[in-house]
Formats: C-alpha cells, sequence, structure tokens
C-alpha cells in the first residue's frame, strides 16, 4: 500500500555521501539530456569502459506473447493466449465448508478469523504431493496486509466497537489455504487440516539476540519473549527449507502514543524511538487502541518494540508457533529474497520501505542445511548488515554489530538487542545510503545478481548515486552483484536496471520506452525460470490501472503482462513449480468508494450487481497449459527441466570511472541511461 503517511520519512540524518556540486552535476546533465551538451557528456563518458551493450532483444526469457496495452477497465487483463481466474478473495472461507461471505459486510470478527483477511500482498505457492512437488496442489500462503473500513463494515468507521476492532485484527494477517487445479485448469480451495489464519492475536515467539530484551518486555509479557500477532504483512519470501517468510512494514500506523493527552508515560529512549519509526499521537487512524489496551502506547511503552520484525511460518505444520527473528533487525520490513553464501549460509536481502531509509541483508551464522538437520532455524543467529552505495557503482555492507564502529554504549547502544530493536537508529549511525522507500528484492537463480525496486521519493531534494533523481515520482529499480559471488560478501558492484517513468521516448528521465511506461514498482520476483514480475503499487504516468510488466533481467527486456481493476495495487506473485499457474494478488480494488456506495468505482471480482470489490489472487494460466511468461514453443514438461539460461556476465562488465570525484555519481547514471539508448538505437 502506497501510503500518505510515506510522505513522512522519519530519518532526520543527513546521510548525505555527496555534496551539493553533485546534485548540481546531476541536475544539469538531467536537463541536458539529449540536447548539444548531452552529447557531448556521451562522448566524455564514452572513454570510460562502458559495458557491451544488453540489447532489449528477445532472449527468450520474456515469451512470445502480445504486450498489453494499459487499461483502466475493471478487469484484470492478460496477454491474449491466457486466462485469470479470480479465487482466494477477501471475506471466502479458507476451507470450503466454513462461514459464508456475506456480501452485506456482516460477517462477524469470529466469522472473519475463518475467512480470508483483507489486503491482499505477499504470496507464495508450498507445493504437496508425495515429494512435494505437486503443481495442481499445495498450500497457498498469503499476506494481509491492511483493511479498509469502508468494505469491511456496513458502515465503515463509524460507530466504533471491540467487535470492530476484533474483525479488524482478524482480517491482518496471513491465510494458509489448500488450494487444488481440476482438469480444467480451475483453481479452488479444498479441505484441509493444513488451512489456517494467522492474525494480530496469533501466539508467537521471538528468536536471536533481543528475545527477552528490556525493551520489548510487558504486563502480560514481562519476559519479553512471546509477542503476539502480526500485522501490516506487505512484502513476503520463502526458503529452500520450505518455510513462508511475511515482512511487518507499517506497524507504527496501529499504536496510539497519546489517548488522553500528553504521553507522558514514554521514556525519553523510547519518545526517540517511535520518532524515528513514526509511532505517533494517533497512528494512522485505526481505532483499535480505543478498545484494545495493548495499542496504547502510553500505557504500553514497549509493545511498538515488538513490531516491526521478519517473521517465519511453517505452512506444513498447522500447530507451529510463528517466530520473530530478531536477528534480523527491527524496521518497516519488505522484501525477503534468499540467497546461500559460498559456506552454505542463509541470506536474506531486505528493503525497509521509508523514504531515506535502507536496504538491509542478514547473513546467518552457519551452514542452513546443517541448522535445518538440527531443528533450528538457519534464521534465528547471524549478522545483520545495511548497504552503503557509493559513486563508482561500488558498495559495502556495513555490520551493525554492537561494540563495532559508533555501535557503542555512549551512542544509546547497550547491547546487540539495543542494535536490532533500534536498526534503524544503528543504520544512521554507520551512515548508510538512503535510499528512494527500498520495497521488495529479487535474487535471479543463477546469475546471483540481486535486485531491490525503490518505488518512488517526491521528496528527495539531494540526490546521491544510488538515487540520482530529485522528486523521483516514478521510482527505478537497483541491481547488483557481490564481490567473489559470495552473497554473504562485504563488498559489491551497483548498476541500474530501470529507471521508471512514462518512457524515454515521450521525453521524460526514464530508460523504458513509453510502451513499457510504469511507475512506483514495488512487488518483484524473479521465477525459478530466470523470469522477472515487476508490479507497481502508485499511479502510472497515463494514469492508468497497476499493473505487472514481465523481464528479463540480464537484457533488460520488459513487457506488460497484466493491468488489474480500477482503484487496485497488484502485489504478490509466485508460481506452481512447472511455472503453469502464476499466482497474482489484487490489493484494494475499489477502495476510493465509501461505506456508503462501495461499489462506486468497482465491483471486482464480483462483478456488476453481484457485490463490493474485494481484494482476491488470481490464477493466470497460458490456455494451451504452458508456461506462463514463455514463448508458446516451449512446453511445461520441456521448461521445467531446461537449464537456465546463463551468460555468467552478472553485472555487465567493469564500472570503474575516472575523472573528478564530483562527476561519478552522475557519470553512473548517464552512462546507463546512454547503454539503454544505444540499445534502443540498435533494435
Ligand atoms: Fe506495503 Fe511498501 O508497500
Ligand atoms: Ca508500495
Ligand atoms: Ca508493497
Amino acid at each position: 500500500m502506497n501510503f500518505p503517511h510515506d510522505e513522512v520519512g522519519t530519518n532526520p540524518t543527513s546521510n548525505r555521501p555527496f555534496q551539493s556540486v553533485l546534485a548540481a552535476e546531476i541536475s544539469r546533465r538531467t536537463a541536458l539530456r539529449g540536447g548539444a551538451l548531452g552529447a557531448a557528456g556521451f562522448i566524455a563518458l564514452g572513454a570510460v569502459n562502458v559495458p557491451k551493450a544488453s540489447a532489449q532483444t528477445a532472449s527468450g526469457v520474456v515469451g512470445d506473447f502480445t504486450a498489453i496495452p494499459t487499461s483502466t477497465a475493471d478487469t484484470v487483463v492478460v496477454p491474449d493466449g491466457y486466462t485469470a481466474q479470480p479465487m482466494l478473495p477477501w471475506g471466502d472461507p479458507i476451507v470450503p465448508d466454513g462461514p459464508a461471505y456475506l456480501d452485506d459486510a456482516s460477517n462477524t470478527a469470529a466469522e472473519q478469523e475463518q475467512q480470508l483477511g483483507q489486503g491482499h500482498d505477499g504470496i507464495h505457492f508450498f507445493p504437496l504431493g508425495a515429494n512435494r512437488d505437486a503443481s495442481d496442489r499445495g498450500l497457498l500462503a498469503l499476506n494481509h496486509e491492511y483493511t479498509v473500513a469502508a468494505q469491511l463494515f456496513p458502515d465503515g468507521a463509524e460507530n466504533w466497537s471491540e467487535e470492530k476492532t476484533l474483525k479488524e485484527q482478524a482480517a491482518h494477517g496471513v491465510s494458509i489455504v489448500e488450494v487444488a487445479m481440476d482438469s480444467n485448469g480451475e483453481w479452488a480451495t479444498v479441505a484441509s487440516d493444513l488451512a489456517r489464519r494467522i492474525t494480530v492475536n496469533t501466539p508467537m515467539t521471538f528468536s536471536g539476540p533481543a528475545t527477552g530484551h528490556r525493551l520489548l518486555q510487558t504486563g502480560a509479557d514481562p519476559d519479553g519473549t512471546t509477542p503476539v500477532g502480526t500485522m501490516n504483512n506487505c512484502g513476503n519470501g520463502y526458503t529452500p527449507w520450505g518455510t513462508y517468510l511475511t515482512t511487518e512494514e507499517n506497524f507504527n500506523g496501529y499504536f496510539w502514543e497519546e489517548t488522553e493527552g500528553a504521553a507522558e508515560t514514554i521514556s525519553e529512549e523510547q519518545a526517540a524511538i517511535n520518532a524515528r519509526y513514526g509511532v505517533g499521537a494517533q497512528g494512522f487512524g485505526y481505532q483499535w487502541a480505543t478498545t484494545d489496551d495493548r495499542f496504547r502506547a502510553d500505557l504500553e511503552p514497549n509493545e511498538p518494540n515488538r513490531h516491526g520484525w521478519m517473521v517465519e511460518i511453517d505452512p506444513y505444520d498447522p500447530s507451529s508457533t510463528p517466530v520473530k527473528h530478531t536477528a534480523m533487525g527491527r524496521f518497516k520490513h519488505e522484501g525477503a529474497a534468499f540467497a546461500t553464501a559460498a559456506n552454505g549460509a542463509a541470506v536474506i536481502y531486505m528493503g525497509d520501505d521509508e523514504r531515506f531509509d535502507y536496504v538491509y541483508k542478514f547473513v546467518g551464522a552457519a551452514d542452513w542445511q546443517g541448522e535445518v538437520a538440527a531443528g533450528r532455524s538457519p534464521l534465528a543467529e547471524g549478522t545483520l548488515f545495511v548497504a552503503r552505495f557509493d559513486e563508482g557503482s561500488t558498495g559495502e555492507w556495513l555490520p551493525l554489530v554492537h561494540g563495532e564502529g559508533p555501535l557503542t554504549e555512549e551512542n544509546g547502544f547497550t547491547d546487540q538487542g539495543d542494535v536490532l530493536i533500534k536498526a534503524r537508529m544503528a543504520a544512521d549511525a554507520v551512515e548508510a545510503t538512503p535510499m528512494d522507500r527500498p520495497e521488495w528484492t529479487a535474487v535471479h537463480p543463477t546469475t546471483g545478481e540481486a535486485f531491490v525496486t525503490l518505488t518512488n521519493n517526491t521528496n528527495r531534494e539531494e540526490p546521491n548515486a544510488a538515487n540520482p533523481r530529485v522528486n523521483n515520482e516514478w521510482g527505478h529499480i537497483i541491481k547488483w552483484k557481490e564481490s567473489g559471488d559470495d552473497p554473504a560478501s562485504t563488498t559489491f558492484e551497483w548498476d541500474f536496471f530501470l529507471l521508471a517513468g512514462a518512457g524515454a521516448d515521450s521525453g521524460d528521465e526514464s530508460t523504458i520506452d513509453a510502451d513499457d511506461q510504469l511507475g512506483s514498482p514495488d512487488g518483484l520476483w524473479i521465477d525459478q525460470n530466470g523470469r522477472m514480475w515487476i508490479q507497481t503499487d502508485g499511479s502510472q504516468p497515463d494514469g492508468s490501472n497497476n499493473q505487472m510488466l514481465l523481464a528479463d533481467p540480464e537484457s533488460g527486456e520488459i513487457k506488460r503482462f497484466l493491468v488489474g481493476p480500477v482503484d487496485c495495487e497488484v502485489t504478490g506473485v509466485t508460481s506452481t513449480p512447472d511455472g503453469t499457474t502464476v499466482f497474482v494478488n489484487i490489493q484494494h480494488p475499489g477502495d476510493s468508494g465509501g461505506a456508503e456506495n462501495p461499489t462506486e468505482t468497482s465491483t471486482w471480482p464480483d462483478g456488476e450487481g453481484a457485490g463490493r470489490p474485494r481484494p482476491a489472487t488470481v490464477a493466470v494460466r497460458r490456455s494451451d497449459g504452458g508456461v506462463v511468461g514463455a514463448s508458446a514453443s516451449e512446453t511445461a514438461a520441456g521448461q521445467s527441466s531446461e537449464p537456465l539460461p546463463s551468460t555468467g556476465s552478472g553485472l555487465a562488465g567493469p564500472l570503474t570511472v575516472g575523472g573528478a570525484t564530483a562527476l561519478a555519481a552522475g557519470a553512473a547514471l548517464v552512462r546507463f541511461r546512454n547503454r539503454v539508448e544505444r540499445d534502443r538505437q540498435q533494435g
């Protein structure tokens, strides 16, 4: 969700690695793009070792389907030869004989606990079958990021009550449902012992160094070891040992610091933490604090510290307790892409979605297979790093370890628990690079290149190397390659993957064609066949609905694949192991309609006259049963066993830039644009 509250960054530091002369240089180059001096810049930079063209020509990774145009229709549009079946809408029961959805929104909180929540977001398919490799039966784990009161209740947010708090809490969290496909390629939920809801009131545990920390202790849990519930679950991840990772993003919006005047019970230390994490007077307007004291930060000042974590869930064991991994740090988590380090440790790349916040990675302490064999989560112990993107296309992972560098008691970090609970402040102290709202991350399955979406930042006045646009309305995507091809490395080389916008040929600063225009890239996944799926959350350059595009992460080729219904966000994507069904989530369709007229702008997916708009999943399949996104000649069987395309090129060539330091950050951008432009001209 693109919360209006994201407009206000909470990073007060000025980690500005580059000076204003540099900013002026970038804006000069930007302004002159394509003009006479722009050409001069091109020539000057032409002396630099410009990587070989990564032409936007057909690579086979992006299939031969005909790209679809943008759309403002109240439906899901997919290319010719594809079908999109809505399933798992908010309110449907998680098992077929559960409480039925009532379209007047009169289902109770108790019923909602046995139904799919709202705000569909991250999603992952966990196969069932004897070898856990079935492509026609599996578990779908999906996030419910937030609720829309105008859709959830007959009278919206009016007449607030404890029942309303409980229903909203039950509509948050995660659903795990068992689904199966029939011989016609239609998916449906089936009866299952594995189906369950995880909500704001589900018991959980902490793992790692901050477990039991003084800042995690509350009246209900004086030991600080057993938090309750998860909320604002946005991006997601999954592990090779078969668990689901759900992120806790805008947790701050649910707490009220001031219920009856000044928040005098909040310590100076906690007030500073709350300020950095955006916990404020009355949150985002959720009214839970009026009936549930847990959300009164003045009464339970440590409760907000128990949110903002990465949560691991075992979908195959319905009796398992979700774990909040403190070693992975506390921030507004979004994205959790996995890689294996050279020594076998688990590595997870993560974004912190706030203006001027950071990109992180967690590196596990030991070989993950050994940890799993020993019955421990490989995510419980390890080191948290934060990224600094330097000019010259190099970068460094800065460890957030108590006692190292500025992370000492005199700077407010008394132990590793402090560092992790206050991860944003630790990252400020080590001078990480403030980014344009890091969202999802992705890792290429063969090249190991990693990617992060920077969705937008309209408040940036001071660019830096990795965030070169002032008033970055449309966002961008960055890629990096770890030194020595080891995800645990502490240095890397980075480059831009794309700058979003209306399209370079329409005259803006983007590096895509107008045909591929997009804004606010957010959801991101590279599938098992090396196909990159890019999803958007925000206004699009031509005013059309949010969308999903398919890209080749190596060549940069890109095609629009899906457009969602009115007022929606397209977020969350996964596929069956054989790639013949891709599941995509549609969040908050029609959310601009009020409680008095919820069907004002959308009736998706049930259709006009049938009901109010509902977030839902769509199962996308090719009519011939082939691999979604692949060329028509590729069959499912051939595709799944086919080796992945591998150029071994990684980041395209050396990126050393000579000349004045002041030119360096702008140079990476200009070089990248020139490369894209040249590829475009060469067809
Ligand atoms: Fe929930 Fe950062 O989008
Ligand atoms: Ca977003
Ligand atoms: Ca998101």
